[in-house]
């Protein structure tokens, strides 16, 4: 027998039983005559102890141990003379009787500790030593819960989970793909999915009514904090459903989910039209955890003879509440931030409301006291804080202003990450027009319908019809998106012709769908959830790559595998790709 309990298991009223323990050597402190182990198993450490009186050759031998080493210990639980409140196992140890070396092991490249010496390089090379560690064990741990907490809620529901193919073609989400060439079909090459999409539309005409997947799909996207090149979806479909079915649905199963795994309850979760999330927020993915919402200068700002602001299309602000705390080198910080090429505003321009009421702005010379007065007014600004403003084209100072707004939340202390702020943003734009390429794009996906009030103007005025879609956000990330599917064919044809695919074009890529829609399509729609950011979220960190147990650098590389790889010469002529 290797153990009859794990290494988080005993406590004191264990005392006094034999036990027998297997583990990693983490630690070990010798005095000589008396060394002491700590023995680490996934479930916690348990202190071993050696006495020269008790046994001396037993602790001669403990003390040739080599960390990480795996033993096999026997002995007898006694209380811990000196305790250690920090572990759950720190009132006792282990008076080793009999130990026996499982397998030596060679000195790790860095110390598996909590805080450890190894750098991010090394520490995906040797994943596997990392992930011994707790801080990346136990998000490995939760990721799990996650997943549980999503099947039990789905299932309950009464959804089926499918599992789809992985050698498919091009599906629609607007990546590249990755592909695989087929030996067998010489020439010729499968797509790696981007998502299930088109997989989980079919589902619903087979009549399988409630779909869900936890499943990888691939994307050959540049790399960012919160992308993977493959990465995991909770995907799902469902029939005979409209928007608010699919919002009730799945944002239960999110409360659910932060329930069972932290026990947070979620509180209200609104609906905002993406307009307004570009007006208020400047972002489509907003971070409700706090206010400070972006507020229009236009009318108080505009026809000072500042040409600045008199030749932008769009005057911004922010209040930052007790930001006149801020001195000038922290204001030119401000400045230099915006400036950099990732933002690329032009300059930041400030206005300070100081305790007795007066203002100091880096404008004076255009705006007296009694202009600054309207901003401050417009702003709803109090003694003690500061008033940032952009100025530019209105969309891009949007998007800045966002920025700056998150970067200043950031520094205030208003994004804590025990805190959640979930919302929905709804009614996106169906397409968006690319100048590279002068075609509408679909924002979403080509199957995504157009909101039955807006289809009318699909060919006079494509930029304002809104898609029947919608976007969960927690705290500033988007956690999950989906829509009402367009399932009849006539709409399905206008689509495509928006999007300026011809008709055998349509046929080529999803001729497959297409056809299956002409066999009865139930009305449908979905949603799919990044289940890698949810579990960021939960963990608290800000990369998805530490709750993926083997990610890929930002290179796209997994080092510890050392992939990709080239082919050798006979690999490449048997699949055709010389
Ligand atoms: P979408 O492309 O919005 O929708 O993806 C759904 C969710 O998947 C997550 N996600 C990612 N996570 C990590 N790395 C990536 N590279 C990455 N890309 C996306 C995000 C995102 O919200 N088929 C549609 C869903 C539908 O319409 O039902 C789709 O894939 O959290």
């Amino acid at each position: 027998m290797h153990r009859t309990h794990t290494c988080g298991e005993l406590r004191v009223s264990n005392i006094g039983t034999q036990v027998t323990l297997s583990g990693w050597v983490q630690r070990r402190t010798d005095f000589g005559g008396l060394t002491f182990i700590d023995l680490r198993d996934r479930y916690g450490i348990t202190q071993l102890s050696f006495n020269e009186e008790f046994n001396k050759e037993l602790n001669e031998r403990a003390r040739s141990l080599g960390r990480e080493f795996v033993i096999k210990v026997h002995g007898e639980v006694i209380e811990r003379s000196s305790k250690n409140d920090k572990i759950p196992t720190g009132h006792i140890e282990i008076q080793v009787s009999d130990f026996e070396i499982l397998n030596a092991a060679l000195t790790p490249p860095f110390t598996i500790e909590d805080d450890t010496d190894g750098g991010e390089e090394i520490r995906l090379k040797y994943r596997y030593l990392d992930l011994r560690r707790n801080p990346i064990k136990e998000k490995l741990v939760l990721r799990s819960k996650l997943s549980k907490a999503v099947r039990d809620y789905l299932n309950d529901a009464d959804f089926i989970e499918v599992e789809t193919p992985v050698l498919i073609k091009s599906t629609p989400e607007g990546a590249r793909d990755f592909v695989v060439p087929s030996r067998m079909n010489e020439g010729q090459y499968y797509a790696l999915p981007q998502s299930p999409q088109t997989f989980k539309q079919l589902l619903m005409v087979s009549g399988l009514d409630k779909y869900y997947q936890i499943v990888k799909c691939f994307r050959d996207e540049d790399f960012r904090a919160d992308r993977q090149p493959e990465f995991t979806q909770i995907d799902c479909e469902m029939s005979f459903v409209e928007r608010d079915d699919i919002i009730n649905t799945f944002e239960g199963m999110i409360r659910s989910v932060f329930k069972d795994v932290k026990n947070i309850d979620l509180g209200d979760i609104p609906v905002i039209p993406y307009d307004e999330a570009m007006i208020r927020f400047g972002s489509d993915k907003p971070d409700m955890r706090f206010g400070m919402e972006l507020v229009d200068l236009d009318e108080v700002a505009k026809g000072n003879g500042f040409g600045v602001f008199d030749n932008a299309e769009s005057i911004v602000a922010i209040n930052v509440t007790g930001g006149n705390k801020y001195t000038r080198k922290e204001l030119d910080a401000f400045t230099d931030w915006v400036k950099r090429p990732q933002i690329g505003a032009l300059g930041l321009i400030y206005c300070r409301v100081n305790d007795d009421g007066s203002f100091k702005s880096s404008v004076d010379k255009f705006f007296d006291q009694d202009k600054l007065k309207l901003w401050a007014e417009k702003s709803d600004s109090k003694p003690g804080d500061l008033i940032f403003v952009l100025s530019g084209k209105a969309e891009k100072v949007r998007k800045q202003m966002n920025e700056l707004r998150l970067h200043v939340g950031e520094l205030q202390g208003l994004r804590p990450k025990d805190k959640f702020n979930a919302c929905w943003v709804v009614d996106f734009p169906l397409v968006e027009y690319d100048e590279g390429s002068d075609r509408w794009h679909a924002m979403h996906h080509p199957f995504t319908s157009p909101i039955p009030a807006d289809r009318d103007k699909m060919e006079s005025d494509p930029g304002s019809v809104k898609a029947n879609a919608y976007d969960m956000a927690i705290n500033g990330m988007e956690v999950g998106g989906g829509s009402i599917r367009i399932h009849d064919k006539e709409l399905q044809k206008r689509m495509f012709d928006l999007l300026g695919f011809t008709e055998e074009e349509a046929q080529e890529q999803f001729g497959f769908l297409l056809n299956a829609f002409e066999y009865g399509a139930p009305p449908h729609g979905g949603i799919a959830f990044g289940l890698d950011r949810l579990a960021a979220l939960l963990t608290g960190t800000d990369s998805i790559r530490d709750v993926i147990a083997f990610p890929k650098n930002n290179m796209g590389r997994d080092i510890m595998i050392d992939a990709p790889a080239p082919l050798n010469a006979d690999q490449k002529k048997e699949l055709g790709i010389i």
